[in-house]
């Protein structure tokens, strides 16, 4: 069963500038909501039942965002606003299934995930990167569903422009186990088009097995000087691990730079 879901939250979100330099960008409203609301939701309704949010001090916002009691119930006591009960009531609920552990340099998402070694129980995890949000399916649950019949890892996949290959983590693709789901002989961070094996990229949704804390202990930095979860998969996969890529049937959004935000924003809106 897959119980734990990791989030990190510790970018720097350079690519949301200027709205990054004082706020959090996975609280940016997408159609009036905290896009980080609707990864929660995604995490709930796959079974999820606790969620670990890797932060920074520079990222304190996003514990504030579940903490802010005082300001709710003053707010309450002067009006009863069914509204404002209603919002402080979601935020309780979600407030008791995150944990908050804290990476306070930005040195990638292998080392944020790392960050969570304590607290993970079972033998696999699921983790979510936040700028990739995926809507009218719910892709966790898909490769739950997935993760369960193979037991193994899995990651989503999704089909890019070549010409873009650059920006990904990409696939090498194996055996093909049936209509959405592969075996990963390799998968290489942000490869040149001319070494790229394919265009199928990663999209952040992960299932990971406890094991890779074992490698990322002993990983140095690799491309942009940052310790990348993909180069922690790559050697798993070295050593015979199954990895499964996972063509997920959800619309991408990626909240991550201002044109897909303001992207997001409109196709949320048309639901
Ligand atoms: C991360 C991963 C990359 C993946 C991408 C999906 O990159 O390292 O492999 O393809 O997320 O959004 P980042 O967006 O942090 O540069």
């Amino acid at each position: 069963m897959i119980k734990q879901a990791i989030i990190p939250l510790a970018g720097l979100g350079t690519r949301l500038l200027p709205l990054t330099s004082v706020f959090a960008k996975e609280l940016l409203p997408i159609n009036g909501k905290p896009s980080l609301e609707y990864i929660i939701k995604e995490c709930i309704e796959a079974g999820i039942t606790e969620i670990i949010f890797i932060i920074s001090k520079r990222k304190m916002m996003i514990k504030k965002y579940f903490y802010n009691d005082k300001f709710y119930k003053e707010l309450i006591k002067k009006k009863k606003d069914q509204r404002i009960i209603q919002e402080y009531k979601k935020i309780l609920k979600y407030r008791k299934i995150i944990k908050f552990v804290y990476q306070n340099k930005p040195k990638g998402t292998g080392d944020a995930v790392l960050k969570t070694k304590k607290y993970i129980k079972d033998k696999y995890f699921l983790m979510l990167l936040p700028d990739d949000l995926i809507i009218k399916k719910n892709c966790s649950k898909s490769m739950i569903k997935t993760h369960k019949k193979y037991k193994a890892s899995v990651m989503a996949s999704m089909s890019v422009n070549k010409k873009t290959v650059s920006r990904w983590g990409i696939y090498k693709l194996n055996k093909r186990l049936n209509k959405n789901d592969y075996l990963i002989n390799n998968v290489i961070e942000k490869p040149n088009i001319k070494d790229a094996p394919s265009n199928k990229a990663v999209i952040g949704r992960y299932i990971l097995p406890k094991k890779i804390f074992s490698k990322l202990k002993n990983l140095k930095p690799s491309k942009g000087g940052e310790i990348h979860i993909t180069d922690a998969i790559q050697s798993l996969i070295d050593n015979n691990e199954k990895f499964i890529a996972h063509n997920f049937s959800g619309k991408y959004l990626d909240c991550g730079s201002m044109n897909g935000y303001i992207n997001s924003s409109m196709e949320i809106a048309k639901l």
